[in-house]
């Protein structure tokens, strides 16, 4: 019999439920995005974003398991993400995942969100070679892992100020696109010239695996505002405004694919997979698929549903957590700040 685990994610701004089948089939994958409600504050508010996961997380759970054709009884496990995240948001799914594993007496596995992007590798390639070499890009992380064995990871770096994917949010904000910037990036660089602006990449000396973006940032606020931004802001013609989104994406992208060649090197990495929100951009997709240097790696870019936010790759960790027997109860706490690698803890 299939080992069925249904997996909650509420870190953030998407409430998302799945039921995954012995971590590698998805059942159902049912994710409600937020984004309509923040946009207006070009990035996400805690506390709306939990009254809102509060309003969804049962809809969101019943249609998972409609979606799958199940029942409550018929699961073997709840999975729910219990860190990293905002705490209001994170304790909503948990609220919800303690309260399904006390009525129908199952198992309850708390989820690092991280290393549920990290392992989505297994999801969408079952046979992932290893060492595998994963890039999470999101709005809130942006970090390096080598995968040695299934819930066996380390972290290799990290970003030091701003997350990529806040990059492209910030850089959008300051061009006047909209909130989430990436895909708005992504949109306005069509039809640009990725080489009309020579913005800066911090790849912080030859042996660092780390990241930083807050230099480029504010390298595209004085493009735009003049030396020390004191001068007023500036209407940008059509084709200056493409040039600049294209310039700005592809110097995002350039400091991601040069510190994923550089530790797929070091570490001869086997596998080579992305996740995150940011792993849905296609420049970097096309970059990392055309990378000589990445050649003979196994090259895993996960679908687009499984890349942003979502309860399949929370359900997947769960089935891997459940195996291990590394089960949580009652008592188990949302945390703010993820795990940092090594061999997976029950809590
Ligand atoms: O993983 P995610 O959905 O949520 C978390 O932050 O956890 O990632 C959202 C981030 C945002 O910063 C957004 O701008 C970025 O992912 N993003 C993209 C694209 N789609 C979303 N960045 C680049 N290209 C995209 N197509
Ligand atoms: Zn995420």
């Amino acid at each position: 019999m299939a080992l069925r685990i249904l997996g909650i994610e509420t870190s953030c701004d998407e409430t998302a439920a799945a039921v995954v089948a012995d971590g590698t089939r998805v059942l159902s994958n049912v994710v409600h995005s937020q984004i309509h409600l923040h946009e207006r504050w070009r990035g996400v508010v805690p506390e709306v974003a939990s009254r809102s996961h509060t309003m969804r997380i049962l809809p969101i759970v019943q249609q998972a398991l409609d979606d799958a054709g199940m029942a409550p009884q018929e699961l073997d496990a709840i999975a729910v993400t219990h860190r990293p995240g905002m705490i209001g948001c994170l304790l909503v799914g948990m609220a919800a995942a303690k309260a399904l594993a006390l009525r129908f007496s199952l198992p309850l596995i708390g989820v690092d969100h991280v290393q549920a992007h990290v392992h989505t590798a297994l999801l969408a390639e079952p046979n992932l070679r290893m060492p595998s070499l994963s890039l999470v890009a999101s709005g809130g992380h942006t970090a390096m892992y080598l995968m040695r064995a299934p819930l066996d990871t380390e972290r290799l770096g990290t970003t030091r100020d701003d997350a990529a994917g806040e990059a492209l949010d910030k850089g959008a904000a300051l061009l006047g696109l909209p909130y989430p910037g990436g895909p708005s990036i992504e949109n306005a660089a069509q039809g640009g010239n990725r080489r009309a602006f020579d913005l800066p990449r911090s790849l912080l000396g030859p042996d660092s695996l780390d990241f930083s973006f807050s230099g480029l940032k504010t390298s595209l606020l004085y493009r735009l505002r003049g030396p020390g931004a004191t001068e007023p802001e500036r209407q940008l013609g059509e084709q200056e405004l493409r040039d600049l989104a294209a310039s700005y994406q592809e110097a995002v992208v350039d400091a991601l694919v040069h510190k994923i060649v550089r530790a797929a090197e070091r570490h001869e990495a086997q596998s080579l997979c992305i996740g995150g929100g940011v792993a849905r951009n296609a420049r970097l997709r096309e970059r990392l698929a055309a990378e000589r240097r990445l050649r003979g790696l196994q090259l895993v870019l996960p679908p687009m549903a499984l890349c942003s936010d979502n309860g399949a790759m929370i359900a997947l960790m769960g089935f891997l957590q459940l195996q291990r027997g590394l089960i949580a109860d009652m008592a188990l706490e949302p945390t703010a700040t993820p795990q940092a690698g090594g061999k997976a803890k029950s809590r």
